[in-house]
């Protein structure tokens, strides 16, 4: 059936004149275009799990050491070693779940080089990530109690490329067993009499490259070997997550499951999808932008298409579908890893906007998500913080954060099906796992929308990703009437600017001009911008 937005023919020039006297004056410079959209209250697509905004920390370049953990004796402002800022900016953000300590560093990871007193930990090579002494000081005492510090629910990537199931099953047995056991009773007396309670569980990472370069049947047949022996320990029976494909690589997941044949299935199931970037973060041009952009319609292709294929497997959907690392990730500068580690990236206002093209997908596909897990926390790849290397005293917030911010209000309500006017994910064409090495000229990103309701209170989300086109939107509402609302926004005009130790403050939230009248909602959204709209509906 044709969609409401293509049966009406639209006024766009006379609604784009009327809004833009929404706008202080002097924000418009560009091209102004009068957009459409509709949301539809009543077709309900699925809850806004609040674990669609986690985290994962990766023990690589100032992630952990430096950025999250600067030790007791450090000058760094911490509270037990943790930095002090990050602690308290990540609290205000809220991370439901935090995913560590890898990635590819935790197919190297033996968790027991962790535990104990400091000064017999064991000093180990990081050979994933530039063979630097890594000396265990953070392990995974500290990983639980920053969790705690922060309210997030910790996941463990367990080590099955250099692991074994014994090593996966007794990191089980004394994080979760109560006490009476020598595991359980080794972490108690290494400070932690209460057990962790720790229920997510990756069993592997990547194991088809850093985690082992095994095929989808090697890898079937060692997540049912390590599956085996992952038990309930003090009743918590642990969700288990089965290591899925780049990006959208069917070949995977048929050859996973078929090997699995029924039996043995995965909790949950994770994918990763990064949206490449080919120029440095400060350096962004629009074409580059926009290369990088289009990547998301193929992340919503390829969520869905994967969700299509596991279902074949387990129709009853008991499978949560994780993406498990996700966000752009730019060609980095050597002298900004030289100086404050590796991946270390800045994000811009174009970094802002691409993560909140990937959060109103995860809310369009509410239905098909479990988890999502922004790649990273702190000082690596799309970071919501950043500090100036390793004994930085400074701690930014960066566009991203924000942008993670504005997406909170959707948090366990229930997201709604939206309509637009712009291309739709299937104009993309879905090239490449992974959206890496697109070649050809491709549509220019469009109006991006999400909303969700949760009883009186409606909330939508809008991204502007053009550079040079204000959008004067004009929102239809289906199924409820607007009695009040109001806006907030991210936007700078500059794709490339950012929050940097010099300029920490300069992109923030600030308030927005929305028009509001029954069910119509009109927003202007000046080029480069991220907008969060809250309405009281009836
Ligand atoms: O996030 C950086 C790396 O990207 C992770 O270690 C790995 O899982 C992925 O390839």
């Amino acid at each position: 059936m044709a969609s409401e937005l293509n049966r009406r023919q639209f006024a766009r020039t006379t609604a784009a004149a009327s809004l833009a006297a929404l706008l202080p004056q002097g924000v418009f410079s560009n091209t102004s275009a009068g957009k459409k959209a509709v949301v539809h209250a009543d077709d309900e697509i699925g809850v806004v799990r609040p674990e669609f905004h986690s985290h994962f920390a990766e023990h690589l370049g100032s992630c952990v050491y430096g950025g999250i953990w600067v030790g007791k004796n450090s000058p760094v402002p911490n509270v037990n070693g943790f930095r002090q800022a990050a602690v308290d900016y990540l609290k205000e953000l809220g991370v439901p779940v935090l995913r560590w300590p890898g990635g590819c560093f935790a197919d190297d990871h033996h968790w027991r080089d962790g535990i104990g007193p400091l000064a017999r930990r064991p000093k180990r090579v990081n050979t994933t990530w530039g063979m630097y002494t890594e000396d265990n000081s953070f392990g995974t005492h500290e990983f639980v109690a920053f969790c705690r510090l922060i309210g997030a629910e910790p996941y463990l990537a367990a080590n099955v490329g250099t692991g074994s199931p014994q090593e996966m099953r007794d990191w089980m047995e004394y994080c979760n067993y109560p006490s009476g056991s020598t595991l359980a009773d080794e972490r108690a007396a290494n400070g932690s009499p209460e057990p962790f309670r720790v229920r997510y569980w990756g069993v592997g990472n990547e194991l088809w490259g850093c985690g082992g370069n095994l095929s989808p049947e090697q890898a079937a047949a060692a997540y049912r070997q390590f599956a085996t022996f992952a038990r309930a320990f003090g009743g918590l029976r642990p969700y288990l997550v089965g290591c899925g494909p780049s990006g959208n690589d069917a070949r995977w997941t048929r050859g996973f499951f078929d090997t699995l044949a029924g039996r043995n299935l995965p909790s949950g199931y994770s994918m990763h999808y990064y949206s490449n970037g080919t120029m440095p973060p400060l350096e962004f041009t629009p074409e580059a932008a926009y290369t990088q952009f289009n990547s998301f319609p193929r992340v919503e292709q390829a969520v869905a298409s994967q969700r299509t294929l596991l279902d074949g497997y387990d129709p009853g959907r008991r499978i949560g579908l994780f993406l498990d690392e996700w966000g752009v990730w730019d060609r980095i500068p050597q002298s900004d890893e030289q100086r404050n580690g590796r991946l270390w990236q800045q994000s811009t206002m174009r970094s802002a906007v691409g993560a909140a093209l990937g959060l109103n997908i995860f809310n369009r596909l509410a239905d098909k998500l479990y988890m999502c897990n922004i790649a990273q926390m702190v000082n690596v790849l799309q970071s919501v913080l950043l500090t100036d290397g390793p004994e930085g005293k400074n701690c930014v917030r960066t566009t991203s954060y924000y942008a993670f911010l504005l997406f909170k209000p959707h948090r366990s309500k229930t997201a709604v099906r939206v309509e637009t006017d712009g291309p739709k994910p299937a104009d993309f064409g879905g090239r490449g796992a992974g959206g890496r090495g697109q070649q050809q000229p491709e549509p220019p990103p469009d109006l991006s929308l999400s909303a969700s309701r949760q009883g009186s209170e409606m909330v939508l989300t809008f991204v502007n990703p053009r550079h040079d086109v204000d959008m004067q939107v004009d929102c239809a509402l289906r199924g409820v009437s607007a009695k009040s609302g109001r806006a907030q926004i991210l936007h700078d005009s500059d794709m490339n600017a950012c929050n940097s130790f010099d300029n920490p403050d300069r992109i923030g939230i600030k308030p927005h001009e929305v028009a509001v009248e029954g069910q119509r909602v009109r927003i202007a959204l000046p080029a480069m911008s991220v907008a969060t709209v809250t309405l009281q509906v009836a």
